[in-house]
């Protein structure tokens, strides 16, 4: 998860390189945090089968990282032959002109500690039980990842416009809170609701929120809150549809998105298609 938060960074930062990585030392894992994976892990399963999507639940149950905490020197030579992409470990959150240089060149920054056992349901910070489980799976579908590089280098471009809310939005609701319309109904490709015990139920069922037919305009007008489950989720048809989406120059659309106004969190307006 890319995020601002208003506290201090959890991660240690003092060994850092000049990318912001670290060595994963998975050695230093202790038998206790290897055995709170393997729980994170299970409750996850179990739930998955509802609601992730089928490109994640294939990926995962090939990959199948539930013995323990995942070596990333082992799952890197299967993600290089797979989409040219690695993992990166790193101690927590980034800046941002560093976290899209990272995507923008197919790696993906993973943070290296995991949650304490009185983390089991809530966690603020991403750590790397969000960071692994929920995002690497996807890095294996080639459409998806071409999705994650292009948002990248459309990062450090956005920087440079003055347009990072907007685009900041666009990964919220797509690569961390996305859902995706199958035909057994909807699902999620979110990484911040596939590593959520709660909210993976919750964004399908839920009637106390929103879901909308992805708009790409739509989704970099609205706002979103970082320490509820979402009000509002966006459905795309398909990982191609994200991808030719997103492809244009979005010079034209930050200005379109200067003109309109900002839409809160729970908002819904005329043009929306419900789901
Ligand atoms: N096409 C976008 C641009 O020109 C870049 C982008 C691609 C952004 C994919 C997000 C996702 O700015
Ligand atoms: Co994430």
């Amino acid at each position: 998860m890319a995020g601002q938060t208003d506290h201090a960074l959890r991660g240690n930062y003092d060994n850092i390189r000049a990318d912001y990585t670290v060595d994963q030392d998975w050695a230093a894992y202790t038998a206790a945090e290897h055995d709170l994976w393997k729980r994170l892990y299970a409750r996850q399963s179990a739930l998955l089968p509802a609601y992730a999507c089928d490109e994640f639940l294939d990926s995962l149950s090939t990959l199948n990282f539930s013995a323990g905490i995942p070596k990333f020197a082992d799952i890197n030579p299967k993600l290089k032959a797979a989409t040219e992409w690695q993992i990166v470990a790193v101690p927590g959150l980034l800046p941002d002109d560093v976290f899209f240089t990272h995507l923008a060149n197919r790696r993906f920054p993973v943070t290296v500690w995991l949650r304490t056992p009185e983390e089991f349901d809530y966690i603020v910070e991403p750590d790397i039980f969000h960071d692994f489980f929920g995002h690497v799976p996807l890095l294996f579908n080639h459409t998806f990842a071409d999705y994650l590089e292009a948002y990248g280098k459309g990062g450090v471009k956005a920087k440079g416009l003055n347009a990072l809310d907007y685009l900041a939005r666009l990964y919220w609701y797509t690569v961390e809170f996305g859902l995706i319309e199958t035909p057994q109904g909807l699902r999620t490709y979110g990484a911040g609701i596939l590593s959520s015990g709660g909210e993976l139920p919750y964004c399908i069922e839920s009637k106390k929120s929103n879901r909308i037919r992805f708009d790409l305009l739509r989704v970099m007008q609205s706002k979103y809150k970082i320490d509820t489950f979402q009000e509002t989720y966006f459905a795309i048809k398909s990982f191609k549809q994200l991808f030719d989406a997103t492809a244009p120059d979005f010079t034209p659309y930050y200005d379109e998105l200067r003109a309109r106004p900002e839409l809160a969190a729970n908002e819904v307006i005329a043009s929306d298609q419900l789901l």
